[in-house]
Formats: C-alpha cells, structure tokens, sequence
C-alpha cells in the first residue's frame, strides 16, 4: 500500500497530541524507538508516560522467543477498552512482531490502526496520515536491501549521557533456531560518515557514552563500506566529548584479532565483550549453524582474558536444542566453569516459524528445558557473585547517569566493564567519571562511595 495520501495533511494542525511508546526486546528495537519518537516530534508528538492520556499508542514488540512474542497480545489487551472509550485513539504495532505478522495482524487484533515493520520506523508520520485522513489501517512492513535516504535521518532521542547508535540492520547468518534474518532482512551498514555525524551530534547533545550497536557489528565493512569496524570504533572514540565507546553484539566467528588488539590501543573502549556462545558442544553448534567449534570460541576468549585481566566477557546460552543430549549440556556447563563468563543471557530453546531448527527432530520436552535451564543459571549465579564480590575493596572509574530510579537520595552509573554502582554523592555529577570505592556486592550492582574529587578521564 502506498503511504502517500494527496490532499490536506490532517496533521499539519499544529496542535500538540501524546504518544505513549512501549518497547519489548534488544537494543535494535530500544533504537527504532528513540528513531521513532524522533520522527513523531516532527509532527509534535510527545511522549507520555500514561497510556489513558495518548493520542497513539505505540508498541515495540521482539519476537526472538515465543513468550517474548505472547507479551505483546497481552499488552495489546490492556489498551482495547481504551480504544472502545476513545475510538480517536491510534494504537500501532512495530517491530518484529509487526514484521512477522504483517497484514494478518490487522485482522488478529481488530482495533489495531497500524502495523509498521523495522525497515519502516521512518515512515511512522506517513502511516498516521493514512489512519487519520483517510480511517484506513495500515501495514507497512516491506523489506528493503538498501537504506532509504531518510531511514536514519533522526538521530534517535535518548535523554541522558549513554546513546545507542545502529551502525548497520539486518543479518545474513541465519542460525537455525534464529528468526531475526526472517524479521530484519538482509545485513545493510550504514555509511561511516553518517554514523560518526550522529555520534558529534549525540555529544554536542551531552552524552557522554556511545554504545555502536548491530546484529552482527563485526560484519560492518564486509561490503565496501570506507572503514572497517576497529577503523569505526577510532573514529567514534576520537569524538570530542565521547569519553567511552561500547559495541554490541559480536559474532564469535567474525570477532578479528585486529578487534581485540583495539581494546590495548583505544583508552577510551571498554574492555567489555558480549559474545554470545550458545552452546558448549561442537555438535550442537554445528546443528545451530554457528560458524565455530567451541575450541575456536576458546581460543578467542583466552586471547582476550590473558592480554586484559579486567576484561569483562558476558554470553548468551541456549539450552534444550533439538536433538541436544546430556553429554551435550555437560559440553555447555563445562565451558561456563571454564570461562567464567561475568554473566548470562541463559534461554530455553523456543522453536520459530519459519526457521529451520523448527523442523529438526528431536525437539525436547519443557521439563528437560526448564531443568537444564535451572542447573545452568544456578551455577552461573554462584560465578556472577564470585565475580561481584571480588571488586569490594577495589577502586573503579564509574560514569554517573543519574540520580537513582530505586532511591531518588543516591546516584547511579557505571564501570567500564559495564556494572551498575549505586552511591551517594554531595552534588549532582551526572556525565562525569569519577573514582569510586566498592564498598559493597549485591546480585546485580555494586555499592559504592565517591573517593575525593571528579576526574573527567575514563
Ligand atoms: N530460542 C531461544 N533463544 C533464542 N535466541 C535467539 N533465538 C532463540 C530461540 N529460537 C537467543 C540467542 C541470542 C539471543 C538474543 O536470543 O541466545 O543470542
Ligand atoms: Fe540470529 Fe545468528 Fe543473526 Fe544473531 S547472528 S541475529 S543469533 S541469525
């Protein structure tokens, strides 16, 4: 359908109308939501935090996994008899559950107006028009393998010191339990001069740390772009005003030595790494489609923890693969005690449509997930408190973000291996790295006490 409505543009009235924006799943998805929220306040929608008082309702739905995929019907629930009380009201679906689903979601969800897929965040303002204008619903969701001139023409709107920036969409991996090719397309970078013009502006904005964030953000360069991703990283670091650089997430196939020689070159990236492993067994990697023997994963994560002791190096792991047997779980607890990894995304394999570890046999039963899934995070628990524990005592260099969402009185911010540390201060040093004492370990965050006066240094 085209979005293009001829006549009066019903939106060029200049009254001002709330949108209320919720946003389920990875950072990509945190991104076209601040990219989105930036095209709305083109045409003067501003963002509320009280769905019963928006003029749209936006949700930003994942579908990586099924449940993630249940939480945006249940969402979609709780805004059905505010649109029976307010039929003026717009609600929009996006994300990969918009993309997934396409048209079908229309008729699945009869109060839903807009339908809207990643590739067509920027067209958000044109989709309102047709709802309004023309009382048409509207799903846009067609994939494209080539970047609109205006796709990323906002800069996305992140209000405070730490900022997102997509370097590129999509992937062309196709692991086969993922559905994220099937939902973002095919890997487009985007232009490096494109990308550090956004970081200038992010820090002429305040913030003080940019986090380049892709699918597989390793792959940036592979197709002719000027610069290759270490190359990006300089540049996005040598920003006046950027005082850190972070980059998420890395395929442990494509992760260069050239890449993890950059962490003892550039001060100002952190020595942080998600690199996502899966499994443990070389079978179960093979069936994943993942491109590296758990020898080769090894390899690159000794590489880095010998060179930097204070490297931090999380992963995602995936239990309960078809056809996955005992001796194959072992294989995955063996190399979490081997790694000792600072944390985990830890999941239960979820079949998606469409992808092809969907029709593998030997698809386990819950229990047999839900078990693995259990002992797995019991003992990776006992290693992030290890992990935790040891920093009491020692002094880090934490960015502070803010006052503190859980005690208005303190302050919160983090260190370069990205953990959160709760302390107080005597005045509001938000933007600003400082020393700070752990002075205690919780579960996830660490207490801490401002030593002496600010450095602006990382
Ligand atoms: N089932 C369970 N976990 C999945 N992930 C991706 N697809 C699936 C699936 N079908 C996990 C992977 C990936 C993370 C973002 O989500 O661990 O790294
Ligand atoms: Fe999914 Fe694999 Fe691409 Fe990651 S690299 S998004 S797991 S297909």
């Amino acid at each position: 359908m085209s979005l293009m409505s001829p006549g009066k543009d019903i939106l060029e009235d200049n009254a001002e109308r709330l949108v209320y924006l919720e946003t389920f799943g990875c950072q990509m998805n945190e991104n076209d939501s601040g990219r989105m929220l930036s095209f709305l306040k083109d045409i003067k929608y501003i963002q509320t935090n009280t769905p019963e008082k928006a003029d749209l309702i936006i949700i930003n739905t994942c579908s990586i996994r099924e449940k993630a995929e249940h939480k945006v019907y249940s969402a979609l629930g709780r805004f059905k008899t505010l649109k029976r009380d307010n039929p003026g009201l717009v609600i929009g679906v996006a994300g990969c559950v918009a993309q997934q689903n396409g048209g079908k979601l229309l008729k699945r969800v009869p109060y839903l107006d807009i339908v809207i897929g990643p590739h067509n965040i920027h067209r958000i303002g044109d989709a309102l028009r047709e709802v309004k204008a023309h009382s048409r619903k509207v799903a846009a969701v067609r994939l494209k393998d080539v970047l609109d001139p205006d796709e990323y023409g906002r800069t996305a709107l992140w209000g405070g010191v730490k900022a997102f920036v997509s370097i590129m969409r999509g992937c062309d991996n196709f692991c086969s339990y993922c559905i994220v090719p099937y939902t973002r397309g095919s890997e487009v970078s985007r232009k490096s001069a494109d990308i550090i013009k956004e970081v200038r502006e992010l820090a002429a904005g305040g913030v003080k740390e940019v986090t380049l964030i892709g699918q597989n953000v390793n792959s940036y360069g592979r197709r002719g772009e000027d610069v290759t991703f270490p190359e990006l990283l300089k540049c996005a670091a040598g920003v006046a005003g950027i005082e850190r650089v972070r980059f998420v997430t890395s395929h442990p196939r494509d992760t260069s030595v050239h890449l993890m020689d950059l962490f003892g070159e550039e001060e100002k990236l952190c020595r942080q790494i998600h690199l996502p492993v899966q499994s443990g067994s070389d079978r179960v990697l093979g069936m994943m489609r993942r491109g590296y023997t758990r020898g080769e994963y090894l390899e690159k994560v000794f590489y880095l923890k010998d060179r930097y002791p204070d490297m931090a190096v999380t992963s995602d792991v995936i239990v309960g693969f078809p056809g996955e047997t005992e001796e194959d779980f072992r294989d995955t607890m063996g190399l979490i005690r081997a790694v000792r990894f600072e944390g985990i995304f830890s999941f239960m394999y979820s079949p998606r449509p469409g992808t092809d570890a969907e029709k593998l046999p030997g698809q386990l039963p819950f229990e047999v997930k839900s078990e693995r899934l259990r002992v797995l995070q019991e003992e990776q628990r006992g290693i992030t408190e290890e992990k935790m524990a040891s920093l009491v005592g020692k002094t880090v260099k934490v960015l502070i973000e803010g006052p503190s969402k859980a005690d208005p009185g303190e302050y919160t911010g983090r260190t370069p291996c990205l953990k959160a540390v709760n302390l107080p201060l005597a005045s509001d040093l938000t933007g600003t790295v400082i020393d700070v004492s752990v002075v205690g370990a919780r579960a996830n965050s660490l207490r801490g006490a401002h030593k002496e006066r600010s450095l602006l240094c990382s």
